[in-house]
Order: C-alpha cells, then sequence, then structure tokens
C-alpha cells in the first residue's frame, strides 16, 4: 500500500491545500493511504473531520515518524525543511518551482528524493487532466477581473438609466493564454469591450471567438513558438509592440497582464512612462509580477499608484479562491497519481514515459534536469 502524505503548506501565506476529502477517498478506492497534517485543509474550507471521514489518518504537522514513512508528499508550493526527515527514494511532487533553484536540487539531491514539478508536465492530451497550470491559471483570470472591477471608478457594462447612458469599459488583456483567456471571457461576461494582444498567431482566432478585438503583434521579429508556448521576444520586438499597445491603454479603463515565457522573465511591456499616459483611475492588473511583472511598476503583493492609476502586483489569486483552487488541483494530482499508482498500489516511476520524461527533475536523487539551473548545466558538462 503506497503511503502519501497531505502536509499543511509550508509558506504560511498559502492557503490552498495539495488534495481534497473528495479525493483522499477515491486514493483510498486504490490502496492509497493518506496521512492528512491536522489544519492542513482549514484555509481551503476542508476540516480535519471531512478528511477524517473520508478515511484519511490525521497527524501532527512536522510528525517525523509520518515523515520518514512517507512513499509520496504532496504540496502545492515549494517543500520546506520537513523533507529532511523523508527516506531515500520518497516522491515529492508539487509546483516545485526548479527554474534556477539551485536549493532545491541540492535539497533533492542530498535526500536522495524523487520530484515530478508539476509546471514541467507537458501540454499534451494525456496530461491535461492534471494540468495544474491551467486550473490555477484560470482562476487567476477570472478572480483578476473582479479585483479590477471592485477597484475601478466606473462600471463594467454599458447601463442605460433615466439620467443618461453610462458607456462600457475598455479592458486590455496582454497574453491570451489560460489566464488572459478567462480574464476575457469574465470581462465579456461584466459587459466590457475586450481588446487582447498576444504573440501567438492562434491566439487571434481564441480571441475573438470570445467576442474579443485581437491587437496583433508587430509584424517583424515575431518570437515564434516552442510547444505551444511564446519564446523570448528580443529588445527590439518589445520596443515597437510597446509602442502599438500605447494607443490601447491610453483608451484603458483595465489592463490585465498575463504575459508569459516559461523559464524566463515576463516580458516587460508597460514602462511607468506609458502608465503616467493612462487616464487617472485606471486600473492594471499584473499576474506575472512573480516572473518579474508585465508593468514595470508592479510590485508582488502590493498595490501602487501611479499618476492615479493603480497597479495590482496580484502574485496570489488562485489561493484568494481557495476552495475552487485546491479541490481543482487535488483531482488534477487524483488524475497523476492514477497514472503512477497501478490497481495494486503499487508505485512506478518510469522516466521513459512522455510525462515524467520533462516534469521528474530527480530520481532517487540523481537529477535529471541539470538544465533547468544554467550554473548546474554548465559544471555538469565539465564533469568528466
Ligand atoms: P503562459 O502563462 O506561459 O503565457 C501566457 C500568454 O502570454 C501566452 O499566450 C503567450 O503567448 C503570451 N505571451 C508571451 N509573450 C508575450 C508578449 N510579448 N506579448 C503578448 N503576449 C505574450 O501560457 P499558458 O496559459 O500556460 O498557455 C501556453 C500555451 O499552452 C497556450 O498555447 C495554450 O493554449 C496551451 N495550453 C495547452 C494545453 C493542453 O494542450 N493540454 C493546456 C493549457 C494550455
Amino acid at each position: 500500500m503506497v503511503k502519501v502524505l497531505i502536509p499543511r503548506e509550508w509558506d504560511a501565506g498559502e492557503t490552498r491545500v495539495a488534495s481534497s476529502p473528495e479525493v483522499v477517498k477515491r486514493l483510498a478506492g486504490r490502496q492509497v493511504q493518506c496521512c492528512v497534517e491536522r489544519g492542513a485543509g482549514r484555509q481551503a474550507g476542508f476540516s480535519d473531520e471531512d478528511y477524517a471521514a473520508a478515511g484519511a489518518d490525521l497527524v501532527n504537522p512536522g510528525d517525523r515518524a509520518t515523515w520518514s514513512q512517507s512513499d509520496i508528499v504532496l504540496s502545492v508550493g515549494p517543500l520546506g525543511d520537513n523533507t529532511a526527515a523523508l527516506k531515500p527514494g520518497a516522491v515529492v511532487i508539487g509546483q516545485l518551482a526548479p527554474h534556477n533553484n539551485n536549493a532545491l536540487l541540492d535539497q533533492l539531491e542530498k535526500g536522495q528524493l524523487s520530484a515530478i514539478s508539476l509546471e514541467l508536465l507537458p501540454r499534451i492530451s494525456r496530461a491535461q487532466a492534471m494540468d495544474v497550470l491551467s486550473s490555477q491559471a484560470n482562476i487567476a483570470g477570472y478572480k483578476a477581473v473582479l479585483l479590477a472591477a471592485a477597484d475601478l471608478d466606473r462600471f463594467m457594462p454599458m447601463l442605460m438609466t433615466a439620467a443618461g447612458t453610462v458607456q462600457p469599459a475598455k479592458v486590455v488583456v496582454i497574453g491570451a493564454g489560460v489566464a488572459g483567456l478567462q480574464a476575457v471571457a469574465t470581462a465579456r461576461r461584466l459587459g466590457a469591450v475586450v481588446s487582447v494582444s498576444d504573440v501567438r498567431a492562434a491566439a487571434q482566432e481564441q480571441v475573438e471567438s470570445l467576442g474579443a478585438r485581437f491587437i496583433p503583434p508587430p509584424e517583424q521579429g515575431v518570437p515564434g513558438e516552442s510547444g505551444g508556448y511564446a519564446k523570448q521576444a528580443t529588445m527590439s520586438f518589445l520596443d515597437a509592440q510597446r509602442a502599438g499597445l500605447s494607443e490601447h491603454l491610453n483608451q484603458a479603463d483595465v489592463v490585465i497582464c498575463t504575459a508569459q515565457v516559461p523559464g524566463r522573465p515576463a516580458p516587460m511591456l508597460i514602462t511607468s512612462a506609458m502608465v503616467s499616459a493612462m487616464r487617472p483611475g485606471a486600473v492594471i492588473v499584473d499576474l506575472a509580477v512573480i516572473q518579474g511583472g508585465n508593468c514595470e511598476l508592479s510590485q508582488a503583493g502590493q498595490t501602487v499608484e501611479h499618476h492615479g492609476v493603480k497597479v495590482i502586483g496580484a502574485d496570489r489569486l488562485p489561493g484568494s479562491v481557495a476552495h475552487h483552487a485546491s479541490s481543482l488541483y487535488a483531482r488534477n494530482l487524483m488524475s497523476l497519481l492514477e497514472a503512477l499508482i497501478d490497481q495494486e498500489g503499487v508505485l512506478k516511476l518510469d522516466s521513459e514515459d512522455e510525462l515524467l520524461a520533462p516534469s521528474l527533475i530527480s530520481l532517487d536523487g540523481n537529477l535529471r534536469r541539470t538544465d533547468l539551473v544554467p550554473e548546474r548545466a554548465t559544471s555538469s558538462e565539465m564533469t568528466p
């Protein structure tokens, strides 16, 4: 029987939990025994009693005996010091933020741990049900529009009242990935007029099917794509893109920033001079803030006001809808565990499997993705 531990998240500001009572119950049907640290689901609306009723064993946070006997640890965010208590060969699964994360790789190597970094699962049909990036980005896109609407000094929809007609808000969405498309859909539902910028040609049709207008990228030097993701743009392309965006931003009431390039700093598309030229009262919500932001003024977790424009550095939006974010995350992990644990309850990590080839960053402490940390990739190339 596989033993799975669902700990309290290490990051005190994290409200989500990696598994739900529903999934604990489903796992029990597959010969998986779940231990849940007391209080792990409290902020997501799951009580200890809910987990116990679903068949979980409740344990005290950080209980060494439980950590040392666990085969798998599920987490939402990065791992804490308790991983030092894990036995060699234990598997950690979560959004491990592996890019440039030397400390994580050291931790895995030293503890002889295996690790699956969910950000690195391939975007293939088989992995759709496991795609935590999508389930969480979807929530972020939705909540970003609600945040902006709550802070805006105007209505979102067009209104015809006895006191006259109110024009609909103008929303610009930058980046038409999962979060961006959900932001478009949410803003449209609220009645706004929406324009969208992206550099991938495929985005145009998706944007237009949601009733928004596509802002085409500059013609020269479009960055291209790899595996559905945009590549990093050159400085001259970004200069041209900023110039093209300026006229849209000058008219905008709300800007939702979601443009990202995996493993790279987010493209900086709104300078402080561009913010100064926007109308006072406008709101920018920057979801890319953890990767440096699409707006030069964005600060993670803070709202900055500049020339009357509010710039919200929205770094924790999925956690602000903790119950559904956790429920969806837990189902994503259930789908992954179903692929890894057979009907007899035996865990198999096949590094050749197309799911694991990119996402299994360590197997029993043997690091498989040193390319994620450039200094490490270089030193491993130098090793004879
Ligand atoms: P992301 O979060 O990495 O980036 C968000 C968006 O920013 C992307 O659409 C990207 O093209 C855009 N972007 C990058 N640089 C930009 C720039 N300079 N200006 C404007 N926009 C810029 O993307 P996300 O949401 O993870 O989606 C990436 C791709 O994966 C998309 O093609 C999406 O359709 C695809 N996808 C596939 C899935 C599957 O097949 N299972 C599931 C989810 C997404």
